[in-house]
């Protein structure tokens, strides 16, 4: 019997994400083991994981300490209703989360996807408005090339075209923003001589809305998708910070990707300094392990949610599988080893190792316009031309040239069609960076060849 790995008409069966499947089972990748910060595919060959496999798995895989967590846990209680109660994992996890997190993040709900996560933030947002005198409150702004996530609510939030347009239309009430790329600013500016026009006008979009129907911002720190990569500039969370705290309208932070240390600080409203009301989190939650994900909600949102029980002020909102004790047993590891083992420094200090890595490649290789990132979220973005920063044909898309080229050399990485990026797990070893930059070098000198021939 062929394996299941190499059976063509299965694989043709079986939907992954935004991939053509016909495509898929032509040049399938099943992977079946995974060590430290390398994954072993179905024919044998290792790959150096540095996309922590998609910006989730922070601990490296076959963490022992990790497994032993979830397997004493099951031994112990695999489930418990949250509609009902809570169990001592899930607790034990809130208490540590609120050690790690800045001060205001007293509360959590734990949930199990970065898009259960976002539209739970959305949802809180739309009811703490309604009960705390605003009812008219039901939009919110966003960011083109966002994404927050692949169901209705946090589709609706996302900016990207080519993931929601078939859906449309979808819940009513988005607006969105253009993203505050400096590199290649969308109102033609220069920073920092711009003022910071992107933040200036999320503030005139809201002023422009009726400040009084508009509920909620919600932005990653950092954006990192198909449509694009992101880093704004320091400035541009405080403007919008004071914007929205003047109009009495809710910060959520979409901290799916950046969480958890992966920009070299506990969170991404840390590395920017702002405190917003809600932050959406998972993926590096439970390196995982287990499903996992959370919203913590500031204090003085949550204040708005207590009172008898007649006046129905809970959250109206709830999963089966949200505070699961195995997802939370994992998260509980993680967490205790991210802080136990420093791991934030490390991906500090190793983010500006990787970094010093890809500007040092970038100025041997005219294709690399910008180097950006923070922590240990790091990239390039290609060019055809640096000096004018004229961007290749869109027929061209160098980023999935260089990704297949990694690929092909054991080396995964996170591309869109003009950006490669590198999310390594957070225990990785200046080796490891070493091994990633290594084999970009040679993809970059085999892809500058083609592209410039
Ligand atoms: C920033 C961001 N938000 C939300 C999501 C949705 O998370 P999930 O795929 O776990 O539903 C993702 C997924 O990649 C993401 O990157």
């Amino acid at each position: 019997m062929t394996a299941p790995s190499e059976d063509t008409s299965l694989l043709r069966h079986v939907v992954l994400d935004f991939m053509q499947m016909d495509s898929f089972a032509k040049d399938p990748f099943v992977v079946v083991r995974g060590e430290g910060v390398r994954v072993t595919d179905a024919t044998g060959k290792t790959y150096i994981d540095g996309l922590s496999g998609v910006f989730v798995v922070a601990l490296g895989h076959g963490n022992q300490r990790v497994i032993r967590a979830i397997t004493e846990q099951m031994q112990r209680l695999s489930f418990a209703p949250p509609l009902h109660g809570t169990n001592d994992r899930a607790l034990e996890l809130a208490q540590l989360l609120f050690q790690f997190a800045p001060p205001k993040y007293n509360t959590v709900k734990f949930l199990s996807g970065g898009s259960e996560a976002t539209e739970a933030a959305m949802k809180l947002t739309k009811q703490y408005q309604q009960q705390s005198g605003h009812p008219r409150r039901y939009k919110f702004i966003a960011k083109y090339g966002a994404y927050h996530g692949a169901t209705a609510g946090a589709l609706s939030a996302t900016g990207g075209w080519e993931r929601k347009s078939v859906f449309e239309p979808l819940v009513p009430g988005f607006i969105h923003v253009h993203p505050p790329y400096c590199y290649r600013c969308p109102y033609d500016k220069t920073y920092p001589s711009c003022g910071i026009t992107c933040a200036r006008i999320v503030e005139r979009t809201i002023e422009s809305e009726d400040p009084e129907t508009v509920a909620g911002v919600i932005m990653e720190p950092i954006s990192i998708s198909s449509a694009g990569f992101v880093v704004p500039p320091r400035e541009f969370f405080a403007i919008l910070r004071a914007a929205t705290a003047k109009h009495g309208i809710n910060l959520i932070f979409d901290e799916i990707i950046c969480g958890f240390g992966r920009l070299g600080e506990t969170f991404g409203a840390v590395y920017y300094g702002v405190s917003p009301e809600i932050i959406a989190c998972g993926k590096g939650m439970s390196s995982g392990y287990a499903p996992l994900a959370a919203i913590l909600i500031a204090d003085h949102v949550q204040e708005a949610f207590y009172g008898a029980t007649e006046e129905r002020k809970e959250f109206h909102h709830g999963h089966t599988y949200g505070g699961n004790p195995l997802a939370c047993a994992a998260g509980v590891a993680v967490l205790s080893q991210i802080m136990e083992e420093n791991l934030v420094a490390n991906a500090r200090t190793l983010g500006a190792y990787l970094r010093g890595h890809l500007e040092e490649i970038a100025e041997r290789y005219p294709i690399i316009g910008d180097v950006r990132g923070a922590g240990l979220l790091q990239g390039v973005e290609f060019v055809k031309d640096r000096a004018n920063r004229e961007p290749f044909p869109a027929s061209v898309k160098p980023g999935k040239l260089v990704e297949r080229l990694a690929k092909e050399r054991g080396l995964l990485a996170r591309t869109g069609n003009e950006f490669l990026a590198f999310a390594p797990p957070l225990v990785s070893t200046k080796a490891d960076i070493d091994d990633i930059c290594a084999i970009t070098d040679e993809c970059l000198a085999i892809a500058q060849k083609q592209l410039q021939s």
